[in-house]
């Protein structure tokens, strides 16, 4: 796992740094490239992206306030949602117009705002769901498939090694409803690399959950450029990006208003006012709104279909966690 306290400058930095800190730059190897997509609600434009390129094997950040369009833009990457205009390639394929699982087959993946691990399977359960319900395969069909016992082994053992990596392993038999917001927030990041991604989009994976936790999935989220895998993180904690990006984007009423490595983006002015409106006087730090999250329960969508409703994960909240309040849901019982 990468040390958190290294200061040494990771493959992704490396690679981004002759890029200039201006937004839609071209980046040296982008494993995604998006072109002018748009999608609007009635009058409101919530995504406006001109172009946007991420580089292979970096980890970058969106960034931006409440309703910037983040979770839109994710929706539209992964198939969840469909744009008014526009188009996006991942890995010189062509993908607008896909549904979500076939995007996931293409080896683009995402974790939701609000966790979706299903309550009433176990973890280990959950696991093998992931090797399946990504790529939109059916678990059924595949039972008569003559190569089911030997597929059935490898999603087992693939599942225990994430297990293992996430130490969750000694929890693969309880339920998703027993475990912790934080433990179910690992549990889907490790359910999501179930189909060994390239791509790994993560909506708030911090959110909610408690320090001792957070650090343990801030490590995994670190790690996974070792494991061959590019990340688009999102995240309000500024410390949190700080810490943890090769590259910050930072979106602002859908466009893309600033890009560039971590400090060149926290001293940017334009940013600064985008957070905190001009006329504040700590141009230090950025100081979001904090929102109150909570963790959804037995909302998984075994094969996604896209729709437009994915943005509104508040719709769909289970009663276990309080949303008023951003310590429910935390993660007291240890576990990694
Ligand atoms: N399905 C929808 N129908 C109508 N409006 C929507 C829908 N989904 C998103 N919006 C609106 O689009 C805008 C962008 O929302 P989005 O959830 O993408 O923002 P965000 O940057 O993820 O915000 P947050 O940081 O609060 O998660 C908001 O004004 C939101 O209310
Ligand atoms: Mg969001």
């Amino acid at each position: 796992m990468a040390d958190p306290t290294s200061s040494t400058p990771t493959a992704g930095a490396l690679a981004l740094a002759d890029v200039p800190a201006e937004p839609g730059v071209a980046k040296p190897d982008p494993i995604l490239v998006v072109d002018h997509v748009m999608r609007s609600f009635g009058g409101l434009t919530a995504v406006d992206v001109d172009h946007l390129e991420l580089q292979r094997g970096a980890i970058t950040s969106l960034i931006g306030p409440n309703g910037a369009g983040k979770t839109t833009f994710f929706n539209l990457m992964t198939g969840f949602d469909r744009p008014n205009t526009g188009s996006w390639s991942f890995d010189g394929h062509d993908l607008a117009s896909l549904a979500a699982h076939k995007v996931a087959r293409h080896g683009m993946v995402r974790t939701f705002q609000l966790t979706k691990a299903l309550t009433r399977l176990s973890v280990m359960e959950n696991m093998k769901l992931g090797a399946t319900e990504q790529r939109g395969e059916r678990m059924l069909s595949s039972l008569f498939g003559p190569l089911w016992r030997e597929q059935e082994r490898e999603i087992e053992a693939r599942a225990e090694e994430l297990l293992v990596r996430f130490k969750m392993d000694h929890m693969r038999n309880e339920l998703g409803g027993e475990l912790s917001g934080g433990q179910r927030k690992l549990l889907e990041m490790a359910r999501a690399l179930m189909v060994q991604p390239s791509m790994v989009m993560l909506d708030e994976p911090m959110a909610g959950v408690n320090p001792a936790l957070t650090q343990s999935l801030l490590g995994h989220v670190k790690d996974l450029p070792s494991h061959g895998m590019t990340v688009l993180f999102v995240e309000h904690d500024m410390d949190v990006v700080m810490d943890i990006s090769d590259w910050v984007v930072v979106m602002a009423q859908g466009k893309i208003i600033a890009e560039g490595p971590p400090e060149a983006v926290a001293a940017n002015e334009e940013v600064i006012d985008a957070y905190i409106g001009k006329g504040h006087g700590d141009e230090s730090r950025f100081t979001p709104t904090p929102r109150a999250q909570a963790v959804a329960g037995d909302t998984i969508v075994a094969e996604a279909p896209p729709s437009a409703d994915e943005g509104r994960e508040d719709l769909k909240l289970d009663a276990d966690t309080d949303p008023a309040d951003p310590a429910a849901g935390d993660d007291t019982r240890g576990g990694a």
